[in-house]
């Protein structure tokens, strides 16, 4: 069975907006994790525009599932992780002008790193370490390498294509993302999968892609709890990954 994480991060941006310390990230989490979620996660970015430190103790005491720590690999984040401890840390790369995160990390230049420092400090802490990654082989030959135990598979391009109706470019981009999954899979990695996936463009993904054992879904979804409300709409992203 995959999993559903929700990312919460647009409660948070929408609190923020007016500073009057409403929607509650946490009263969401509770509510996607009544509905039938099964974890959380959030991206605690170094400019916190969404999720903010002081969101950190209670999303940890109220989420029951896995909790997600999405983040930069800096100290200052790797500090904040160890301290929180959750079930697991997704690593990605975090640029201040982005609008989201835009790409997966680019491991070449991480390897010395992350193998000799930032994947063993999350782990000694007792935190499953996840990397967000294009669907590139190196990329995910040098997860293995560092001691990841899972690869989150960058599924942007596939949702961009597939929005604007190329379904041959979609289809290709699923080619891709089953490549890259496949090989995860036969090196030991976990696979998970996000970013700009919705109840539209879900179920051809499930189809193509295998090995998934979690998905990260974030916009999509509370923008679609506007107008179906939080726990229907994480009703029915269930439905699309649970048949
Ligand atoms: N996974 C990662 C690593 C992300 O950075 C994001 C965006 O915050 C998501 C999943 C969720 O993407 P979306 O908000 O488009 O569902």
């Amino acid at each position: 069975m995959i999993r559903l994480l929700v990312n919460i991060d647009h409660v948070a941006t929408l609190r923020n907006a007016r500073g009057e310390g409403y929607p509650v990230p946490t009263e969401a989490a509770r509510v996607c994790e009544g509905a039938g979620a099964d974890g959380i996660v959030f991206h605690l970015r170094g400019d916190r525009r969404h999720i903010r430190d002081e969101d950190l103790p209670e999303l940890k005491s109220v989420v029951k599932g896995r909790l997600d720590f999405e983040m930069a690999a800096t100290d200052e984040m790797i500090g904040l992780c160890c301290e929180l401890k959750p079930d697991l840390a997704t690593l990605v790369p975090e640029g201040r002008e982005e609008l989201t995160t835009e790409g997966g990390l680019n491991m070449r230049p991480l390897v010395k790193d992350y193998h000799s420092r930032i994947v063993p400090a999350l782990k000694v802490a007792g935190i499953e370490v996840s990397l967000f990654l294009d669907p590139v082989e190196e990329d995910i030959r040098l997860s293995a390498e560092v001691g990841a135990d899972a690869v989150e598979l960058h599924t942007g391009r596939y949702a961009n294509l597939f929005r604007v109706g190329d379904r041959d470019g979609a289809s290709t981009e699923l080619n891709r993302l089953a490549d890259a999954a496949d090989l995860a899979h036969s090196l030991g990695l976990k696979v998970h999968a996000g970013h700009g996936l919705n109840t539209e463009n879900l179920g051809e993904f499930l189809d193509r892609v295998p090995y998934l054992q979690e998905v990260s879904i974030g916009h999509a979804l509370i923008s679609d709890a506007l107008f179906y409300g939080l726990e229907e709409t994480v009703r029915r992203y269930l439905a699309v990954l649970r048949g």
